[in-house]
């Protein structure tokens, strides 16, 4: 798999060290970033895996943006992207050639976007959390393969909370993730299933 990131990469950290037991059944071919200069790129580039760089402002627009990361993630031919804390949305050239499930700091389709804790905790729910889902064109908007609850506890501040949420998100992107690859899956409409079975859009 290629995995994208942004900023710490605490997640993609959590896959590299999964990833170290060949049961695990992946293996990390490349890690990408919009950005230089992230803690989790460095760790990526200490760890020896192959990394690229496709920084946003270096293209004219969204489109030319999105057709260079889409090729530069062919050239590592994965059988799976993992947008793991990757902040910029990644259009059809990626979503149209690529199949690639991301997490997201919220109980999708609540609170979608860059803001999802702040927003959480703006609108007072108790419950929040995490979720993975495949990508497809829209915003957060995929077939969700599986969520974790976090409860909001009084006096929750948004740094707090989002780091309980993503002690709870590591675990669940490491769990979905390998049984993604061990099993396969299946997307039939919203739905995704583990396990391969021989329909058209199957793994
Ligand atoms: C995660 O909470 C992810 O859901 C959100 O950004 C955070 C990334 O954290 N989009 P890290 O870079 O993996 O530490």
């Amino acid at each position: 798999m290629v995995v994208l990131i942004s900023g710490a990469g605490s997640n993609m950290a959590a896959l590299m060290e999964a990833a170290k037991d060949p049961d695990y059944g992946v293996e990390i071919v490349a890690v990408g970033t919009d950005r230089e200069g992230t803690r989790g790129i460095e760790v990526a580039r200490e760890a020896g895996v192959p990394t690229f760089v496709v920084p946003f402002r270096a293209y004219a627009d969204r489109a030319e943006w999105d057709t260079a990361m889409s090729d530069r993630i062919a050239e590592y031919t994965p059988d799976l992207v993992v947008s793991a804390g990757f902040m910029r949305i990644l259009g059809p050239a990626v979503v149209g050639r690529h199949q690639a499930v991301n997490i997201h700091p919220a109980l999708l389709p609540s609170f979608p976007g860059a803001h999802a804790v702040r927003d959480a905790l703006a609108h007072g729910v108790r419950i929040t959390g995490t979720t993975i889902h495949f990508l497809d064109e829209g915003v957060d908007s995929g077939p969700i393969i599986d969520q974790v609850a976090v409860p909001v506890e009084d006096g929750d501040d948004e740094s707090g909370l989002h780091e309980r949420i993503k002690v709870v998100e590591r675990r669940m992107l490491v769990d979905t993730v390998g049984r993604l690859a061990r099993e396969g899956w299946t997307v039939d409409g919203r739905h995704v299933r583990f396990g391969r079975t021989d329909t058209k859009e199957n793994r």
